[in-house]
């Protein structure tokens, strides 16, 4: 659409340059010869106009449509809620101009990152360093190359990679840069942190380019490369590179700590006696947003759909999954099968009532958080003015467990000396402070809530906590549905979460347990729901006689069923659909196979072949993996038939172990090395021939 949009107002623009163009060489062309040398210099005038405006759109719009120009998509978007200041994004002028020597720029989706960067720019005092954090979209990282003329000036880079190795939306330029451009950046003093996870085939490839990358173009590594890994605990791995790195920077510099560990806020508080008019309520930026809808929608301006229908697919046990359709008719957004939903969920009112409570504070109080650093492009955590009730519903995560920052700045609120220097020690580097933190809250599962009961002299100032609490972030679905089949409704498929921590207490997960209760009732209001839609590259072939293997285990089966949908309306249009075989796998035949019905449906017409795996159903386990196994010949036909392989759900071990059994059936069938064998999985994932959508 925007490039729609901007070829169009291009071509407007283009069109009336042409006329403008049109009608000066006719009036030169009366004018007669003399004025022949001006018309020349018109044309050239104008011509470098032309080449101007065209450049700017193209830049433009390369900028906005990246994600489709270069053929990768991101399945998770930033929210985190930034002002653009596009008059100046020399940040080298703003750290000069604010004396600053340090700036921490974050390639960041759920705002881990940008998190890690603010913390690190926020530590830099301590080593007479005052640190700017800054996100690469806003800047002209080409700026890079003067930060030398700074003295003694650093840049750390805290980058987090997605999907196939891919950097971060706001990353995306400044990567396209350093691969592209050949810079010099002699002079230029940087770090690299990874923001990553061990399950993914491509562990942290953008932190390890960059930091290669940053060498090659002439820039001096301060301290090594550092690595998060977010399957295991990626809060320690950032303290343990943190706390070598500081040190490794003041050698360098030549600097001496300032010895101070003092606390500073980021932001001033300010609270409202008289509610002022403009309130935000749960909106992502624009005030009103929810109750003045207006497209186009997208993260921070999403669509209420109302849910038309909610039901359980479980037939027995006590876990559920639910479907659940939403209603776009009137949204005018589309989406094609294999796209991904995203949900803004609501924090558990009784979690909100206890924090309120455990804080001591009237919920109804009217606040702003104001950023005290003037040349931040962040005015606020979160849309300010709003009452702590919808700062704590809407906009701040209560549920995660928190980080040792966090812990730290809640010790100074203890009144209790043994809870002050206990979640002091969580917080420390210390062996015993970091096995304390990995039994105490990762292991036992302690969310912000759960802190505040069990420590209970400490009493923080609500507003700090919510500056310090991370923001709450959107869940995504992969969409369930066809939109030949329905164009109006998006479908998901959603397991709900729910369970049983050490310390007894019954965790719930914010989205799933928020969307279980919406079951829409005739006679009463429409239920809704703020959603929207981001683009995947998890597609289907073009051409539907392709042949295709879908894997998917439990709710790794929703895209397949708008995929299997999206066929079975070729079919009926009449066109030739190839081979769809669909490895589905689930505990028990009779508890937790979901779409029983319509699959059958499908096989019955012709169309699919199911594979089955109950696991539960027999004394020995079977899963997807062991069908797989016995199906080699299957599977090798298809590949070997020009077919796509296609994979979704649990990133963590399903993901690994089909791959495996995937790369062993290439080297059996195609009698391969087993580097042939990868060598020709690598093709086929390059042709699109094999996608992932995985999570963990
Ligand atoms: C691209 C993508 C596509 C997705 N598609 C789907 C889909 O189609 N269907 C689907 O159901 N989900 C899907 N998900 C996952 C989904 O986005 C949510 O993460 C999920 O629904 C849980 O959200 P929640 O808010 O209810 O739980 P949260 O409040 O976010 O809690 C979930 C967290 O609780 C913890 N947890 C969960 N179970 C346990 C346990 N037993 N013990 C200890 N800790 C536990 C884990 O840390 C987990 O991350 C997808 C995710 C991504 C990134
Ligand atoms: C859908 C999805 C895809 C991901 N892909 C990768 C990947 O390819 N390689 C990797 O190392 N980490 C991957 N990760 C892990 C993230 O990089 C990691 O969780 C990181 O901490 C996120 O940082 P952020 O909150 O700043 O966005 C992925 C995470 C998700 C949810």
């Amino acid at each position: 659409m925007a490039l729609l949009l901007s070829s169009w107002i291009s071509g407007a623009i283009m069109g009336s340059i042409m006329d403008e163009v049109k009608a000066d060489v006719e009036a030169q062309q009366m004018r007669g010869a003399s004025d022949s040398l001006f018309s020349t210099i018109d044309m050239i005038l104008l011509a470098l106009i032309i080449g101007g405006v065209t450049w700017w759109l193209l830049k433009r719009n390369s900028k906005k449509d990246n994600s489709f120009s270069n053929g990768k998509s991101y399945t998770i978007q930033p929210t985190s809620l930034t002002m653009q200041n596009s008059t100046d994004n020399s940040f080298v002028k703003k750290l000069q101009s604010s004396g600053r020597s340090l700036v921490v720029f974050y390639g960041s989706q759920t705002g881990t990152g940008e998190e890690f960067a603010g913390r690190l720019a926020k530590e830099g005092v301590r080593y007479r360093m005052k640190g700017m954090v800054a996100d690469p979209e806003e800047c002209d990282m080409e700026d890079l190359v003067n930060l030398k003329n700074i003295p003694n000036s650093l840049a750390v880079f805290c980058m987090a990679t997605y999907g196939e190795g891919d950097p971060t939306d706001n990353a995306m330029e400044f990567y396209e840069w350093l691969q592209n451009g050949d810079a010099d950046l002699t002079g230029l003093n940087y770090a690299v942190f990874g923001l990553g996870n061990k399950t993914y085939e491509h562990y942290n490839e953008v932190a390890i380019y960059i930091d290669k990358r940053l060498e090659e173009l002439g820039a001096t590594r301060v301290y090594e490369l550092g690595l998060g890994d977010d399957d295991a605990n990626i809060e320690d791995d950032f303290i343990t590179w943190k706390d070598k790195f500081w040190p490794a920077v003041c050698e360098y510099f030549g600097i001496e700590s300032t010895g101070e560990d003092i606390s500073i806020r980021q932001y001033r508080l300010e609270e409202y006696e008289d509610a002022p008019d403009r309130v935000y309520t749960g909106e992502m930026a624009r005030l009103h947003s929810l109750k003045n809808q207006r497209p186009p929608y997208d993260a921070k301006n999403p669509y209420l759909a109302k849910i038309t229908v909610n039901r359980e697919l479980f037939t027995s046990g006590d876990r559920h999954c639910m479907h659940i359709e939403f209603d776009i008719e009137d949204s005018k957004m589309r989406y094609d099968s294999g796209d991904h939903l995203a949900v803004y969920p609501v924090n558990n009112s009784e979690l909100v009532e206890k924090i309120g409570k455990l804080c001591e504070k009237n919920l109804d109080t009217i606040f702003s958080l104001i950023n005290t650093d003037e040349e931040s492009s962040k005015k606020h955590p979160f849309p300010c003015p709003c009452s702590y009730r919808t700062a704590l519903t809407h906009y701040l995560d209560i549920t995660q467990n928190p980080r040792t920052h966090v812990l730290k700045e809640l010790a100074e609120y203890c009144s209790d000396p043994a809870e002050k220097e206990k979640l002091k020690l969580m917080a420390s580097t210390s062996p015993e402070g970091k096995a304390l933190y990995q039994k105490w809250i990762i292991e036992d599962n302690r969310n912000i809530v759960h802190i505040l009961e069990d420590t209970p002299s400490c009493k923080p100032a609500l507003d700090h906590l919510c500056e310090l609490l991370p923001r709450l972030q959107p869940r995504y679905y992969s969409i369930s549905s066809s939109p030949r089949l329905h164009p109006s409704t998006v479908h998901a498929t959603a397991v709900v979460v729910e369970y049983k921590t050490p310390t007894g207490r019954i965790n719930k997960g914010v989205a799933t347990t928020w969307l279980r209760e919406k079951i829409p009732k005739e006679d009463q209001a429409a239920l809704t729901v703020p959603i929207f839609i981001r683009k995947s590259q998890f597609r289907l072939p073009t051409k539907p006689q392709t042949p295709i293997i879908m894997i998917g285990p439990g709710t790794g089966v929703a895209p397949f069923r708008g995929f299997i949908q999206e066929r079975f309306s070729s079919k009926e249009d009449g066109k030739q659909v190839g081979q769809t075989v669909l490895y589905f796998g689930c505990r028990k035949k009779t508890e937790d196979y979901i779409y029983q019905a319509e699959f059958e449906k499908y096989e019955n017409n012709g169309l699919l072949t199911l594979k089955l795996a109950f696991s539960r159903d027999q004394p020995q386990k079977v899963y997807v993996t062991h069908l797989l196994e016995k199906d080699a010949d299957l599977i090798w036909n298809i590949f070997e038939n020009n077919g796509h392989l296609y994979i979704c759900g649990d990133a963590k071990s399903m993901a690994v172990d089909v791959r495996n059994v995937i790369l062993r059936i290439i080297q059996e069938k195609g009698n391969m090395t087993e580097e042939q064998a990868q060598a020709y999985y690598k093709k086929m994932e390059t042709q699109k021939r094999i996608s992932m959508d995985v999570w963990s």
